[in-house]
Parts: C-alpha cells; structure tokens; sequence
C-alpha cells in the first residue's frame, strides 16, 4: 500500500501540513527540532492509534489547539480509501472513513499499514519487559485488529481486579467474615477473566513468535554476518512454565493461569497487586548462548532493533500486505555495511518516508522526492513547514 496524500492539521509543530505523495521514496531533510519525526509520528498514529513516543495524546496537539488532525489518502491494491483521525483534548478522539464517522477508533485499523524505526527501538533491546510485550501486542493488532479488542479488555479486568486487591487488602488479610467472602467470590470472577482473556493474548503471543523469529533471525544474519545468531523466545512467568510448543493452546494456557493464580493468591492478597497475568511476561531476546540486554554491543543491539522491524516488515509480506516503511532518523547510526543492508531491504517496499538532519546520511539510492522542513516563527507562532521540494531525484 500507498499514501497519496497526508494531511496534518495543528499536529505537534505542524498548523497545517499538505504532502503529496508517491509510491517510492520520500525524504524530510531538516535540522534538529524542526518537525521531521512529528509527521512520521503521523503516520504511526493513523496505522497503530498509538504513538510510538508518548502515551496520550496531549502532547501531539500542537499547543494552544483544542483538537489534532491526521488525514491521509490511501492507496491500497487497487482501492483508495481516505482515512482521517481527530485527537481531541479532554474528549473522544474520533474516526472517519470516506468521511463517514466510525463508531470504534478500531474500524480505521487497517487502512493505513506502517513498520516504523525509529532510535527508540533500542529500548526494545536494551529496555524493560513493557517494550517487547508492545511490539509483540502492536504487531498483533495491526494483522488481527479484533486483537485489541482482547488487549482492552484484557487491561480493564486487570486495572479492576488490582483495585479490588488493593482496596479489599485488609478485609482479605483478616480472612474469614461477610466483607472477606464477598470479596473472595468477586476475586474469583475477576480470576476466571484474567486466566480466560490472559490465555488469550499468550497463545496469540506464542503464534505470532512463531512466524516472526525465523525472519527476525534471518535479517539479523543479513545485517550483521559476523555476529552470533539471534534468537527469541517468550518468558512466561508462571512458577513452572510448560514448553513454548504447548503455550499455542489457549485452553492449557488458561489451565496455568487459573492454577498459578490459586497458588499465588495469599501473596498477592498481602501484597495488594496482581501478580500473575502476560502483563509480567517477557519476550528474551539473545545473540548466540547470552541475552542481548546487558551484554550486546551498541553495534549488535541497532542491528538487533532493526531486525525486529524488518522481521515485522517480513511478516506483513508473508500476509499479503506491503506496509509503508518509516526509517527516522536511522541512517546516521549505522557504519557503511548496515547501512547498505537496510538500503537494500528498503528499495523493494513500495512506499519508503527516510526523516535525516543530514541529507547526506541517506544512502544514494534512497533519496526519492526531498522536502525540507524549517522551524519558522517566534514563540507561539513557531511552527514547521516545506520550505523547499526537490522531486526530481527520484530513486
Ligand atoms: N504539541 C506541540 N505543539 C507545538 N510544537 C510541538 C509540539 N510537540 C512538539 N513540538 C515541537 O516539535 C519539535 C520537534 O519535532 P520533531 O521531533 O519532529 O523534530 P525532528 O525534526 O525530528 O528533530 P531531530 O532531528 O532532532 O530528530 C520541537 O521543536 C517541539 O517544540
Ligand atoms: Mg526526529
């Protein structure tokens, strides 16, 4: 798929940005802070609901607007489809497809398709347990967006069952009474949700492992021939945890979960959190016989980032779905051989945006149409904008 056309209205440093845009490689060539990454930010939003910056949306409504719009027009296999998200402060963001409103934020999941890196992606080596459990629940929802369905539903029997533990700690601790077996019948209904839902985002986990880790190792090779081989494999925190063949099975899934929660309980009751849950468990990342955390080289850690992201770029293909490929500000950390590498694997996607302070970091064959982006005005007024387009270096 394609981007014809984005639209930003008051996102971040943007008032107003309209980007025409081609199938091949564009690149935003600006220095630091004027606004490059914002509209790759974007795009991201428009294809996951996320950014892969902050955690709300505040900080992408530039200041002093009420409400942030992305708007793009999207060209996929044939069909065009115009796609269009408001971010509002203090209300409900809301969707529209073909101008028509969506009832769920969910119905626009889809349209817009996008692998982004980015220099946060060494948090997914070098970070904690959180960021892996997003890449993996982030992959999931972009091929299977009734998945985030499970996710939400997932995160609000959680946050209600920590807050009953929390809120019930004493009368739980004082064991037997009224107050204690009301709050005992109610932590297990809480129980049999979060064992049924929890099973169900770590058989999708485990499925999902499975086709991502041959390509993820396979592009690793590509980047970093001389290194060790890498590996991933999922961690899943129960006391004795069954094979990582047997965790595809929801139904045994929920079995342990249901078994380590009982075993759990009175710790959790004196503690007054959750303990159990794929909210703890992790994705273990190694080179050879050693976890990467803690022991890659800074070398080895980006061309693991990367490998995750082209792993991810891999398995849209393996489903038919040619995703826009977003390199931010990339190419400056890369010696020559990886730089070539990611290149190579970038020339083959239909549609490429590169963000560079220094147009010369970008390798020659993926410079594409160039738009220079400059912080302009003075204090509220600052704002980004294309001061210059250069199309006629196409890649
Ligand atoms: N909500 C907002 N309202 C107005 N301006 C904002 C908002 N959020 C961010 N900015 C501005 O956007 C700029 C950062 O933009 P961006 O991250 O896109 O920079 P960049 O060009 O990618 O820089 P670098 O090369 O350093 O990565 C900052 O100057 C910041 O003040
Ligand atoms: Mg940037």
């Amino acid at each position: 798929m394609h981007l014809r056309h984005l639209r930003l209205l008051d996102f971040r440093s943007w008032p107003l940005l309209e980007l025409e845009l081609q199938p091949g490689v564009t690149t935003l060539v600006g220095r630091n802070g004027h606004g490059k990454t914002n509209v790759l930010e974007a795009v991201g939003v428009l294809s996951t609901l996320r950014s892969h910056r902050v955690a709300s949306e505040a900080p992408m409504i530039r200041t002093g607007a009420e409400t942030a719009m992305i708007a793009a027009l999207a060209h996929n296999a044939g069909r065009e489809l115009t796609v269009e998200l408001a971010l509002n402060s203090g209300r409900a963001n809301r969707a529209r497809l073909n101008t028509s409103p969506c009832r769920r934020l969910g119905d626009i999941l889809g349209v817009v398709q996008s692998v982004l890196f980015a220099p946060e992606d060494l948090a997914l080596i070098r970070g904690e347990p959180a960021e892996r459990r997003k890449l993996l629940d982030e992959l999931q929802v972009q091929r299977r967006p009734a998945h985030g369905g499970v996710l939400t539903e997932y995160s609000s029997v959680l946050r209600q069952r920590s807050a009953l533990l929390k809120s019930a700690s004493g009368v739980l601790r004082r064991g037997r009474g009224e107050g204690a077996d009301a709050a005992l019948e109610t932590l297990d209904v809480w129980d049999g949700r979060l064992a049924h839902l929890g099973a169900g985002i770590v058989a999708g986990r485990i499925a999902l492992l499975d086709e991502l880790r041959p390509l993820v190792a396979d592009a690793y090779r590509g980047l970093a021939p001389e290194s060790r081989p890498a590996d991933l494999a999922y961690r899943f925190r129960v006391a004795t945890p069954p094979d990582e063949s047997e965790l595809a099975d929801p139904e045994l899934v929920e079995a342990v979960l249901l078994a380590e929660l009982g075993r759990r309980r009175q710790d959790e009751i004196d503690r007054g959190m959750s303990l159990v849950g794929p909210h703890r468990d992790d994705l273990v990342l190694s080179l050879g016989e050693e976890p990467a955390k803690g022991f890659a080289s800074h070398g080895e850690t980006w061309s693991f980032a990367l490998a995750l992201r082209l792993g991810s770029l891999e398995l849209f293909r393996a489903d038919g779905v040619e995703p826009v490929l977003l390199l931010d500000d990339v190419f400056a950390e890369l010696d020559r051989h990886r730089r070539a590498a990611l290149a190579e694997a970038a020339t083959g996607v239909e549609q490429v945006l590169v963000t560079a302070a220094v147009g010369e970091d970008v390798p020659d064959g993926l410079r594409g149409t160039r738009h220079d982006v400059v912080m302009t005005g003075e204090g509220a007024g600052r704002h980004s904008v294309i001061t210059a387009t250069d199309s006629e270096v196409h890649s």
